[in-house]
């Protein structure tokens, strides 16, 4: 069974990438199925640094095809910039390498004015979206009045239906007393983006289910993580997509049966970026400790808005909750080299609401708001990990910390990331 479902186990920004970089050597194509350039993800190549939103990290590797599936949102003028960006430092891409699926959804400048809008209109409310045009992208997709890459094979169409939609975008951003946007100049710009893309279009589907059945290895790319799930996250604290195994099937178009494996990532303490609960939430200097001084492109800061991740202890109730969800059939642990030199390490194992302990993360809104982490500790280690290979040459308190997350969450941490670099890995 070739294919493998790559899901974050948090709220986004787990390392999917640099794990994505490292199953890629194994795949034949990389496809993503889900979000828009809201994700990020940070790739060193040659010495130079390559931000990458919406292009799964596997165009890196020369033999992978890279697809954009149609449970994307894309912004056709981003996606250009990108894919130069790509061609400067050297990167090959033609419409061999890289295909963007004719059902994937457009976002346009009507969708980035509606968000700021959305946002600006929740005021306390609101949910710290990246602005890109993610919700109001998949509103439409889901109103059915949304538009997708295929329209750009018809120019004068694409035009039409571009314009409208800026029409119609206006005509919600004056009664809400915002400026209304140029639609003829949107337009044409998207027209040029259009000529440009349209040889990248095609049916994905069809050309993944075909790989599949000459046996190819496809890696399906999630972006965001369980957490953020409009469905099984913490809604509506989540974007608009479904970043869960789930997601993979109807973001891709290819069946249950072609999945074995599916691979959670989860980072070795908590970050979250934009509002909503987080039980185990750190302040202070413990959170300066995990969050880094942004000097990295490791730091916890935001690939995509730079701004800085929420940091906390890790959560063995979110962890144990998106195992289920997915299907985890291993873990991923990154980052564990953040916390050498902290003399205790905490791990929530349950929640306490009104007095009562649970060990699954609430449905509403209104009971996880009251949640409070119920802890348990575990005794740190000061060595420097980032030079270790094999669990053997981690230090004892380390190797305790790994098997206890995998004792709570239920699911074997095949892998350990200690460092940035591509080989800095831990197989357990
Ligand atoms: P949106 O996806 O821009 O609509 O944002 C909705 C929520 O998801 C906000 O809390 C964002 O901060 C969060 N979010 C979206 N994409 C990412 C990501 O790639 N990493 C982490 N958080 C994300």
């Amino acid at each position: 069974m070739p294919a493998t479902i790559l899901v974050g186990a948090q709220w986004g920004d787990e390392g999917k990438g640099r794990v994505a970089d490292w199953l890629a050597a194994e795949a034949d194509v990389v496809a993503r199925y889900a979000g828009g350039d809201n994700a990020g993800h940070t790739v060193v190549v040659s010495g130079q640094v390559v931000k990458l939103h919406l292009v799964p990290s596997g165009i890196l590797h020369e033999h992978v095809v890279c697809v954009l599936g149609n449970g994307m949102v894309v912004n056709p003028v981003n996606l250009l910039k990108e894919i130069d960006g790509l061609k400067a430092i050297g990167v090959e891409i033609s419409p061999e390498r890289l295909m963007i699926s004719s059902r994937a959804h457009l976002i346009t400048p009507a969708h980035i004015a509606l968000d700021s809008a959305s946002e600006q209109a929740r005021g306390s409310q609101a949910i710290g979206t990246t602005l890109r045009g993610i919700g109001p992208a998949y509103l439409d997709k889901t109103g059915r009045q949304g538009i997708r890459a295929g329209e750009m094979r018809d120019p004068e169409g694409f035009a039409d239906s571009i314009e409208r939609m800026m029409e119609r975008a206006n005509a919600a951003l004056v009664r809400d007393g915002h400026a209304p946007l140029d639609a003829k100049s949107a337009a044409v710009q998207y027209l040029d983006a259009a000529a440009l893309l349209q040889p990248y279009v095609r049916d994905s589907a069809q050309y993944l289910n075909e790989r599949l059945r000459d046996g190819a290895r496809v890696l399906c790319e999630g972006a965001q993580g369980t957490l953020l799930d409009v469905d099984h996250g913490d809604y509506p604290f989540v974007t608009s997509s479904s970043p869960t195994a789930g997601g993979a099937l109807t973001g891709l178009g290819i069946g249950p049966g072609a999945v074995d494996r599916v691979v959670g990532v989860a980072k070795a303490f908590s970050t979250r970026v934009g509002s909503g609960p987080m039980p185990t939430e750190l302040e202070g200097e413990l959170a300066s400790r995990l969050r880094g001084t942004g000097e990295n492109f490791w730091d916890e800061f935001g690939t995509t808005t730079g701004r800085p991740r929420r940091c906390g202890w890790l959560d063995a109730v979110v962890l144990r909750y998106a195992a289920q969800i997915n299907g985890f059939t291993e873990l991923f642990l990154t980052k564990l080299d953040v916390l050498s030199g902290l003399p205790e390490l905490k791990i929530a194992v349950a929640y306490r609401i009104d007095g009562r302990e649970v060990d699954y993360p609430p449905s509403t809104m209104a009971e996880l708001a009251r949640a409070e982490a119920v802890y348990e500790s575990v005794t740190g280690w000061v060595q420097d990990v980032t030079g270790a290979r094999h669990l053997a040459d981690l230090p004892n308190n380390a190797i305790a910390y790994i098997q206890r997350i995998s004792e709570l969450v239920g699911v074997r941490i095949r892998t350990v990331s200690v460092g940035p670099e591509r080989g800095q890995l831990v197989f357990v």
